[in-house]
């Protein structure tokens, strides 16, 4: 009992250098399951067979079992094996056998929702990474590959649907009102792409058509009421299946494809091999209760799921430090196809807000590390933006410095050497360097180094001669482990724009930065040129020139490249309200211009103008200032706000006039206008209109679709008025059944900027709705409150507090979904003393509460530096 207790407190440190290959393999491996939700009879028979020459012996990975059995080539051999903490350890002879052990296991006992578990009613399995320990023992590591079998029993009545991955080759009734499943996989996996449920569930059956002619069903399993929810998701399914063909030549293998909805899940969805479990928020949609952002969640993580069948299954990891080679390149995947479904532009944007908020703040603290990390104590804690959004962005870098026919050879080469194996980084590096022929010695750097690269430019004119000269310089920053870097080679696309004549200069040039420092020359240039760089942020990195106000609303007008469009206003209203803060003093007329024109140009579409109109947010904000000011930021931006209102109230009243539909539909166009619709509202409301809280309480009751609806009820949160209240109400009213939409109603109301936010959020951390055992509900409140600035960062240290209450409480349910939310602790170093000191105590107490789990001591006590 000590011993496991010290382990808990300093969990061994697990390092990449370290790894080795497996001692044995397992090519087969039959299991059983005699499910029932307070006790379930696992058996595993697994065919082991010793990996080299040597003499160690089978190690099988527990977690938490207790064997009720052990048996060696059918025989109990007392002797030989033993328990060495959590793991099995048996002492075999030969270099192959029969090893087969026995557990009880009670998914309803399960509240960590990892390995086998209950959500609603039903059983579920989540593995990845190392849930599966949590069932049976097991070799359970991303290098070793099995074919499973797969026999399940349940009650029938109960459970009437038995899936596991693979093909269903047996079924049938037993006694005791009872009945059986057997499943097969043919192709070998991991053990963290096995699933497993037993449910009640109804399915929205389809079928595709393989490029070759392969029949495959595909079903959509919900509880029977949602199942006129699941129309989007079959349909982003199918998409996907089509895209992957098309662009990388991929085509589905088996039979089947299962995706399973559940409210209780970790994150966001599993790529368990035939059988995805979703978490319900990214299958259910429809238009009453789902916004376009959920729509959009919701194919853009069927996709993701469903291109993981090559990416991460049929090329799996070797170890959990390669988790980037899928996920980051998973990622990459869905955003082109999501920019090919819809606005390419649009989905650059976003993509890129959300690695500004999420990877460059984690890059900037103490949680830092490299796409490929060096080490961790819990795996589950490196399932970051780092690995998934920046991973991302290296796979991007390479198909930009490559170009698309050389990547496609070298994802093809990948596909083709390393299919059915277990591979790393380095391998897919490999492959594009031998497709393509371009050496990728340094570019390996953005797999090692940790942080964001920050690129000065400086571009002068010389008028007589006709050139300009640009010059870059880089610099990566220390992170935790990493004090000196190298540079890295940085693709960054150029142009040059003439002021005067509003034309670019020569075609856009790709440069890539290697060194510290380069020149480059243009020649031509008879007028002062306006620099456009990082086009389509081909590199993530952070651009640090001089271009003025005017520069930069010139850009936001004229450039033809719309990411750099939304850019230069987005580094417009930085620059404004960074100098609003450091100087007391604010000059908000460029930024009332640049958005007149973009707001009024008729060329533009309606959510392209809804991106650009979005005000950076404060934690952005902050993000640029050497010490966090939570409060200076708020009042900057409200500042900001209000005066576009009020100097735009006709423009808003018209954006909003012209954006009103007669009916739903889900076309670019109409997202574009309800987008915009909303921010316009948002904007009428700032102005201190007197009728904008008039407006939103129409358009919230009005509405027939809840991107509409949902819109005015977050404008209605953040005000003082009246109709605040009665929203408030009403919202819960008509949705207190549906938990997803219940889940906004409490995020919304933890987003709010009025000043009792948190007497609010402490309120509704009572509530009869809220519950710790929902990761989404948790999130919808905890998650909110810590994401938003103003409130989190309360002077008097209320809202660190509370979060530290929640993380404790969590902390003995589910250890994997409270460690995701100590993050915003940890940012403590950007703050003044008083609120720094204040968050250091609470990560203090955290760090000495007894029994804290590993995931939340590996969090802490990094945050805490
Ligand atoms: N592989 C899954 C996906 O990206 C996510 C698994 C997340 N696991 C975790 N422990 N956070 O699709
Ligand atoms: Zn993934």
């Amino acid at each position: 009992m000590l011993d496991v207790q010290a382990a808990a407190a300093n969990p061994p440190v697990i390092r990449r250098e370290d790894y080795r290959k497996p001692d044995w393999l397992m090519p087969d491996v039959f299991l059983d399951f005699a499910l029932d939700p307070a006790r379930a009879l696992v058996t595993g028979r697994l065919d082991v067979t010793r990996n080299g020459a040597h003499n160690r012996p089978l190690r099988l990975h527990g977690d938490g079992l207790v064997p009720l059995k052990v048996l060696i080539d059918g025989e109990a051999q007392a002797d030989a094996w033993r328990m060495d903490g959590p793991d099995l350890v048996i002492d075999l002879p030969g270099d192959a056998h029969v090893v087969e052990t026995q557990v009880a296991i009670s998914p309803e006992a399960n509240s960590q929702l990892m390995g086998l578990y209950a959500s609603g009613g039903n059983l579920c399995s989540q593995c990845e990474p190392e849930g599966f320990r949590r069932m049976v023992f097991f070799l359970d590591r991303p290098d070793v590959l099995s074919r499973y079998r797969v026999r399940m029993d349940a009650d029938k009545a109960r459970f009437p649907v038995l899936l596991s991955n693979g093909d269903l080759t047996g079924s049938g009734d037993l006694e005791h009102g009872r009945h059986w499943a057997e499943w097969t996989d043919p192709f070998p996996k991991p053990s963290y792409l096995f699933a497993l449920v037993a449910a009640n569930l109804s399915a929205n059956v389809d079928h595709f058509t393989t490029k070759s002619g392969r029949e495959v069903k595909l079903a959509i399993w919900v509880v029977e009421s949602d199942l006129p929810k699941t129309g989007h998701a079959m349909a982003a399914l199918k998409a996907s299946m089509a895209w992957d063909e098309k662009v990388y030549g991929l085509e589905y293998d088996l039979g089947e494809y299962n995706i399973v909805a559940v409210h209780d899940f970790n994150f966001g969805a599993m790529e368990n091999k035939s059988l995805n479990i979703f978490n319900s928020r990214y299958i259910l949609a429809d238009p009453d209760t789902a916004t376009d952002i959920d729509y959009d969640g919701v194919s853009g993580v069927v996709a993701h799921e469903y291109f993981h069948n090559w990416s991460g299954n049929r090329v799996t990891c070797r170890d959990w430090f390669q988790l980037s080679l899928k996920e980051g390149f998973t990622v990459f995947r869905d955003q082109c196809f999501t920019a090919d479904q819809g606005s390419a532009a649009v989905k650059r944007i976003e993509d890129v807000r959300l690695l500004r908020a999420a990877q460059f703040q984690e890059d900037a603290g103490p949680l830092a590390h490299p796409i490929r990390p060096e080490s961790y104590m819990e795996v589950s804690n490196f399932y970051t933006a780092t690995v998934y959004n920046k991973g991302a962005e290296v796979v991007r870098m390479l198909h930009t410095m490559l170009g698309p026919q050389k990547f496609r050879a070298g994802s093809d080469l990948y596909f083709a050497r390393h299919d059915g194996t277990a591979a790393t980084c380095e391998d897919f590096v490999v492959a594009m360097e031998d497709a393509s022929g371009v050496d990728l010695s340094q570019f390996r750097l953005w797999y090692s180094q940790a942080g964001t690269p920050r690129v000065r430019a400086t571009l002068s004119h010389e008028p007589a001669g006709g050139r300009a000269l640009l010059t870059l310089e880089q610099t990566v920053p220390p992170t935790p482990g990493q004090p000196e870097k190298k540079p890295m080679p940085l693709p960054l696309r150029i142009a040059l724009f003439g002021e005067r004549s509003q034309r670019k200069f020569e075609e856009e040039r790709l440069v890539v930065l290697d060194g510290e420092r380069c020149e480059i020359l243009f020649e031509g240039i008879a007028e002062r040129p306006v620099l456009s760089i990082n086009r389509g942020f081909s590199a993530p990195v952070v651009i640090d020139s001089d271009r003025s106000a005017a520069d930069l609303a010139f850009l936001s007008a004229h450039d033809d490249d719309p990411f750099a469009r939304y850019e230069a206003m987005q580094q417009l209203m930085v620059d404004t309200l960074t100098g609003a803060v450091a100087t007391g003093q604010a000059d908000h007329g460029p930024v009332i211009d640049a958005v007149r024109n973009t707001l009024t140009d008729p060329k533009l579409d309606a959510s392209f103008i809804g991106e650009t109109m979005l005000l950076p947010s404060e934690a952005f904000i902050g993000d640029q200032m050497a010490v966090v000011d939570p409060v200076a930021i708020h009042k900057a931006r409200e500042a900001l706000r209000r005066d576009l209102g009020q100097a735009l109230e006709g423009e808003w009243r018209d954006a909003y006039e012209r954006t009103r539909a007669n009916r739903f539909e889900l076309s670019p166009q109409a997202k574009g206008a309800r987008r915009l619709r909303s921010i316009a509202l948002g904007f009428i409301m700032a102005s201190g209109a007197s009728d904008g809280p008039e407006i939103a309480l129409r358009q919230f009751h009005d509405a027939d679709n809840m991107t509409d609806r949902q819109g005015a009820f977050g404008a209605l949160a953040n005000s003082m008025a009246p109709e605040r209240d009665a929203a408030i109400a009403a919202f819960y009213e008509r949705f207190r059944d549906n938990g997803l939409v219940l889940d906004k109603w409490f995020s919304t109301q933890a987003f709010s900027i009025r000043p009792d936010t948190l007497d609010r959020v402490e309120e509704l951390s009572q509530h009869p709705d809220f519950t710790l055992a929902n990761p989404n509900r948790l999130r919808s409140l905890v998650g909110a409150m810590s994401g938003n600035q103003l409130i989190f960062h309360d002077a008097s240290g209320r809202g660190y507090r509370f979060l530290a209450d929640m993380l404790l409480k969590v902390d003995g349910l589910n250890p994997q979904t409270a460690a995701k939310l100590v993050p915003p602790l940890g940012r403590w170093r950007r703050f003044d003393e008083g609120r720094a000191g204040l968050m250091k105590a609470q990560l203090q107490r955290l760090l000495d509460t007894p029994g804290l789990s590993k995931d939340m001591f590996e969090q802490v006590s990094k945050s805490l530096g």
